[in-house]
């Protein structure tokens, strides 16, 4: 990913703000990080006077002082790195925290559009993966930065001190050096590019595979799956393969030219004149000083693609911090009841600019009553209760609950007076009770047995050895769909919200069942402003109003009996139905 100069700041300095509560230890971390790079020459320092004295002049005394240096520049150096990347560590981790925080808390309040458009597995992914990239290529290109660059200064200072025309001599190989290591480095970068996608291809398939292992099964499409998998198992394992042959080749070239610059330096100074001017201990400083420069200049050649990679892991974060929360779109007015009839007026409403979804819709629900939605699918009928409910938000008409326009109610206070059970039901990965009171900070066990009493859900229930603690498998797995469903309505009797809606929320039963809940539903709409939608009519001849939608709008409506007798749009489909049982 390419990036401006300005983008990059940008995100630079936004990282920054998330980095600044832990200055402190950060500063004393990369103190520490000083240090150490700065203490690097000594041991090279030490060398010298170790041949020179030690060995060359039999130095006694001095001998006696260089293994308690030695070990003294060991312990002082361990001591400095270790708290140094403790400390970095720290505040790498207390980062990736806070972002990882903030990204999930801002998901939770993203409009449900966001959603619709956003595959949840690479939501997760983003969210799970790129707070970590973004702290540990942060740290890295900190770290190579400030140490090895000092220690590159450092070195070059002794390297000029001991010997200025040695060390230009050497280093007119350095440049090839770089190069080397540039040209690798790009043809890695390529190559494991390709690499990751062909390793998230294959968690793809994993991943769809096992979940729709059924699938896979009835189809017996055992070996359609192998055969896939094994082309993206083999074309990760090629490139796999390149990445190793471009990681490799590059420390031995490196160390070709290294080994050139050192014979230089040993043709060089053991030549005729030179000789007596070059010591063993400088001659042996020097050549150590010259190796411990490589693996910084390695580093410090590949800092800019550390940082390229933090950046697209920022921008990521950064695109999702960004995406607007669905509350900035209402005015906050927290109205703890709500409750009155419920007033559609003149709604209008598209998802995209392509479609018109909801066409003049106008209903009063009064306060207390059942109305039924029915229509063909896609007439529109889930898209009013997702109105109502705040799940998308209205452009066009309004929606007024006991004469306050939704515009003016709090998403919280909303919602906090609706209960809806829909078709498809969602359950969480716990125990029956804290499905049924979910979100209730302290579960009230015995107001969820009655929940689940009203729901008709105790008979499946109570046999089960943990009773209402029975985990229910990851979206309730282990029940059946009709088990799902009956604890979806008790979790609405457990929330009693004033406002109920019912979408097709009997559609996926059998007939036996769908008479148990529907006797449960009748006491859930009991003094509830409801909505009820259902394809199966016989479920909703009792409705106070049965509202007949058609491509967004509302064609006919009256009780059950009036519309019968009307002989229309009900009627018919009335009859169909009817006549569909009979057979
Ligand atoms: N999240 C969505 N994004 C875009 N279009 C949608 C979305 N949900 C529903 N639609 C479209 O809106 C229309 C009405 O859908 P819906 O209200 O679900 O109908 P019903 O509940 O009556 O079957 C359909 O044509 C459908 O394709
Ligand atoms: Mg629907």
């Amino acid at each position: 990913m390419k990036h401006s100069e300005l983008n990059s700041r940008a995100l630079y300095f936004r990282l920054m703000t998330y980095v600044r509560p832990y200055w402190k230890v950060l500063t004393t971390s990369v103190v520490l990080l000083a240090l150490l790079a700065i203490t690097e020459p000594v041991l090279p320092a030490l060398l010298k006077p170790l041949l020179d004295e030690g060995f060359t002049n039999h130095n006694e005394e001095f001998i006696q002082w260089i293994p308690i240096a030695l070990v003294v520049l060991f312990l002082l150096r361990g001591a400095l790195g270790f708290t140094s990347k403790y400390a970095s560590s720290w505040v790498a981790n207390r980062v990736v925290t806070d972002l990882r925080q903030a990204m999930f808390e801002h998901t939770l309040f993203l409009p449900t559009r966001f959603y619709d458009q956003h595959s949840s597995g690479r939501l997760a992914s983003h969210i799970a993966t790129n707070p970590q990239q973004v702290t540990v290529s942060a740290t890295m290109a900190l770290t190579v930065l400030i140490r090895d660059t000092l220690t590159i200064l450092a070195l070059m200072g002794w390297l000029l001190w001991l010997n200025w025309q040695l060390t230009s001599i050497t280093l007119i190989l350095f440049p090839l050096i770089i190069l080397t290591v540039r040209y690798f480095n790009k043809r890695l970068r390529k190559v494991s590019r390709s690499s990751q996608h062909a390793l998230a291809n294959i968690t793809h398939m994993i991943e769809e595979a096992v979940s729709n292992n059924r699938v896979v099964k009835i189809f017996t499409a055992e070996d359609f799956e192998k055969t896939r998998f094994q082309h993206a198992n083999e074309k990760h394992r090629g490139l796999a393969m390149r990445t190793t042959v471009a990681q490799s080749a590059v420390t031995p070239l490196v160390q070709l030219l290294s080994s050139l610059s050192v014979s230089m330096i040993i043709a060089i100074a053991l030549q005729g004149e030179n000789h007596n001017q070059v010591t063993a201990g400088e001659f042996v400083s020097f050549l150590t000083s010259l190796l411990l420069l490589l693996p910084p200049i390695k580093r410090l050649t590949d800092v800019t693609s550390i940082i390229q990679r933090g950046l697209a892991s920022a921008e990521i974060i950064f695109g999702l911090l960004d995406e607007t929360r669905e509350q900035q779109q209402r005015a906050i007015l927290s109205t703890d009841s709500i409750n009155g009839d419920i007033n559609f007026t003149d709604i209008h409403y598209a998802y995209d600019d392509t479609k018109k979804v909801i066409d003049g819709f106008n209903l009063t629900i009064p306060k207390g009553k059942t109305y039924a939605l029915i229509g063909k699918s896609g007439s529109g009928k889930t898209t009013i209760t997702n109105l109502l409910a705040g799940l998308y938000s209205l452009e066009q008409g309004d929606i007024q609950i006991g004469d306050i326009s939704i515009h003016n109610i709090s998403l919280q206070s909303l919602r906090a007076n609706i209960a809806m059970v829909s078709q498809d039901v969602r359950l969480f990965n716990d125990t029956i009770l804290n499905n049924v009171a979910y979100a209730d900070p302290i579960p009230d066990e015995e107001k969820a047995m009655n929940a689940l009493k009203a729901a008709h859900a105790l008979e499946f229930i109570t046999p089960l050895p943990d009773g209402i603690h029975t985990q229910v498998g990851q979206n309730g797995i282990t029940l059946s769909g009709g088990q799902r469903q009956r604890i979806a309505i008790a979790r609405a009797f457990y929330k009693n919200a004033s406002i109920l809606i019912l979408d097709e929320a009997t559609s996926a039963l059998d007939t036996e069942s769908e008479r148990y809940i529907q006797e449960a539903l009748e006491e859930l709409v009991h003094g509830r402003t409801s909505i009820v939608i259902a394809h199966r009519l016989s479920t909703i001849e009792h409705a106070d109003k049965i509202v007949v939608m058609k491509d967004g709008s509302i064609i006919e409506s009256g009780c059950h009996q009036e519309l019968l007798d009307k002989g229309d749009f009900y009627a018919s489909y009335y009859n169909l139905q009817f006549n569909a049982q009979e057979q």
